[in-house]
């Protein structure tokens, strides 16, 4: 069974989405080697591997993977996930409907610059608009991953408090359909 992310997103300020397949694995393993990348995701993988990864999230009901574009620039690697189908579901009180984001932009020379905090507030406006019962979007960025943490915040998600994982301490960040301040 798919994620049931239905029919692509639409999303605002000019990104556009489109799931990943194993035709992409080349793509994406080239941004998952990117320094700024590996850091964080650890997921620096062969393409071989990252084909198999996508095939196996895109016939799974875990997470949906997406290449994302800006201005039809493709500039990066996102997942889309169920909360309740995910690890994630054991570390704090999660509603069925809750959707949580992976992000990763693959070119270096475009972090920083704002376009992060932009792509993922369009994303969870997004998920919100698609699902009526979904009242949050969540991430867990590493504590110590300062740019993510700051789009994310920029992006209108609040932190919730520290998730202690298996490989690192996260933040639990959570945006609402009513953004604070
Ligand atoms: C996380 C990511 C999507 C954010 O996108 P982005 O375009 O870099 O984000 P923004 O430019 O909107 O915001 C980045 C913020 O971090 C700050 N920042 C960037 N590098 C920094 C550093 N080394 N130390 C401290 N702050 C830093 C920026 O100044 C900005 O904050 P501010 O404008 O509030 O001062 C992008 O950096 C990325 O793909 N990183 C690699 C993968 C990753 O870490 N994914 C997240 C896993 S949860």
């Amino acid at each position: 069974m798919r994620c049931d992310v239905g029919p692509m997103l639409h999303l605002d300020n000019g990104f556009d989405l489109r799931p990943a397949g194993a035709e992409d694995a080349a793509r994406i393993a080239f941004w998952m080697a990117q320094p700024h990348i590996r850091r964080w995701w650890h997921q620096d993988w062969s393409v071989e591997r990252w084909a198999e990864e996508l095939s196996e999230q895109s016939a799974g009901e875990h997470s949906t993977p997406c290449v994302v574009s800006v201005d039809s620039v493709e500039v990066g690697y996102v997942e889309l996930y169920r909360v309740r189908h995910d690890r994630l579901a054991d570390y704090y009180a999660c509603d069925d409907h809750d959707w949580g984001v992976h992000v990763a932009i693959g070119d270096v020379t475009r972090v920083g610059r704002g376009l992060g905090r932009q792509l993922l507030s369009a994303l969870a406006d997004a998920l919100l608009a698609s699902d009526p019962d979904c009242r949050r979007v969540v991430a867990e960025p590493d504590i110590d991953n300062t740019p993510s943490v700051r789009a994310f915040a920029a992006a209108g998600f609040v932190r919730q408090g520290e998730l202690q994982l298996p490989e690192k301490t996260a933040l639990l960040m959570v945006r609402t359909r009513t953004v604070e301040a």
